[in-house]
């Protein structure tokens, strides 16, 4: 048998704590200012990607969750496959020059197929940990020798936000200065272990409208925001030093304090843009408003909400602290019980659907009253619950995980 070149990863999704929004360019996905995220645990939210490389394939193919997509049609796509192909030719022609046998994968044609853990309808976005995941499977299938710092380059070109899902833990993305983007990339600020006490409550806030992309949403606020000058100018650069102290002393009140500036800050740039764009809806401002409230009754910061280009909420918090904030929230977000049927919550992660969460009941007597002062907010407002934690960065799987079948088509593949 032919040998089968080829490679199976994982690769994370990541929450900013301080936003990146905003480039000064759009081609290369060069950044208007540094930005900082959590790498929330696989085990929940990840894309998995195998790519193969065969003199066989006539053309490169995408397969997204089943469906073929046109890789042509995408330049993020095209600008990321190309570049890793350019530092695999690199490498080849080294290895000529040294006198080493080289596979010319380089000149090969690649069939990707990815699939996310998680479904479309829980309204997160994927482009991240799906840049992430195609990057990280071409860097091991082409045993790139660049640093994942290098590396998390390529993931930028594709979407910006993925640069930082390179890494498992705390990641910082360095704005940069070179017009190339040479130094426009992503680093480790602390690993997962360092703080494996935070965790994270993804609230998915059910929302009819489509809302305006981010590309689309922060190119507008670049043109026509002045407070976005202002953050950018001096608001983010002290943000980052702060936030990295406050990681670097594991302490949750700065964190916290940070994160839910930050969060607001961005949507108020936002709502400064001209048209204005306003991703919150009445659901994320009341769960902005529950989490102060918890805050107040706990005589101190315990946990914190950011939102991105999107209505969902993102709470962290301690895990001593976590179990009264999910009461609190499966308390006053109860679940449609009656209009969705089961099949519509098939995620075994959904705290709805954890047998272990299945009856909660609030034991506090804080949260209790807290909750009855809050009260219930419409049912269904909160679609779907998930609970996680901080994780680690891309996983290269075994063959036997692979998404390809022998002749490097999908083995699960969607009419
Ligand atoms: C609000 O990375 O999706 O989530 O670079 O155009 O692909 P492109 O944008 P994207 O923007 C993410 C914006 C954000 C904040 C953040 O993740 O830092």
């Amino acid at each position: 048998m032919s040998t089968v070149y080829e490679a199976t990863v994982t690769a994370p999704v990541n929450i900013a704590v301080i936003k990146y929004w905003g480039k000064r360019d759009s081609a290369l996905i060069l950044p208007t200012n540094s930005s900082l995220s959590v790498t929330l645990s696989q085990d929940h939210l990840s894309t998995r990607t195998t790519i193969r490389a065969s003199p066989e394939f006539t053309t490169d193919r995408l397969w997204l969750n089943g469906v073929e997509e046109d890789i042509a049609a995408s330049k993020r796509l095209v600008n990321s496959i190309t570049t890793a192909r350019k530092l695999r030719k690199a490498l080849e022609l080294r290895q000529q020059n040294d006198g080493i046998a080289t596979v010319p994968l380089s000149q090969w044609r690649i069939h990707v197929c990815s699939e996310n853990n998680f479904p479309t309808a829980a309204g997160l976005a994927s482009s991240a940990s799906g840049y992430a995941a195609l990057v990280s499977a071409l860097g091991t299938l082409y045993k790139l020798p660049q640093t994942t710092s290098e590396l998390s380059r390529v993931a930028r070109v594709g979407s910006g936000s993925a640069c930082r899902s390179m890494f498992g833990g705390f990641v910082a993305w360095q704005a940069g200065v070179a017009d190339d983007g040479n130094d426009s990339l992503a680093v480790q600020v602390a690993s997962r272990e360092h703080w494996p006490e935070l965790q994270a409550l993804i609230l998915v806030a059910s929302d009819k409208k489509k809302a305006i992309s981010s590309t689309a949403g922060m190119q507008t606020t670049v043109e026509t925001s002045a407070l976005f000058a202002e953050r950018v100018r001096t608001v983010v650069p002290q943000r980052m030093e702060d936030m990295k102290a406050a990681i670097a002393a594991r302490d949750f009140p700065r964190f916290a304090e940070i994160t839910m500036r930050d969060s607001n800050q961005f949507h108020a740039v936002c709502l400064d843009t001209y048209p204005p764009i306003s991703y919150m809806n009445d659901t994320s401002r009341a769960i902005a408003g529950l989490v102060h409230a918890f805050n107040a009754s706990r005589g101190r910061v315990a946990a914190a909400y950011t939102y991105d280009a999107g209505p969902n909420a993102v709470i962290y918090a301690l895990s001593t602290d976590m179990r009264d904030l999910v009461e609190l929230v499966t308390y006053c977000f109860p679940r449609e019980e009656c209009v969705l049927p089961e099949a519509f919550y098939p995620d075994p992660f959904s705290v709805f659907a954890s047998p272990d969460q299945a009856g909660l009941h609030l034991s506090d007597p804080a949260v209790v009253k807290l909750a009855e002062t809050i009260g219930k907010f419409p049912a269904g407002s909160v679609r779907r619950i998930i609970h996680t934690e901080v994780g680690d960065g891309p996983r290269v799987l075994p063959a036997s995980q692979s998404l390809l079948n022998d002749a490097g088509m999908p083995k699960r593949a969607r009419e």
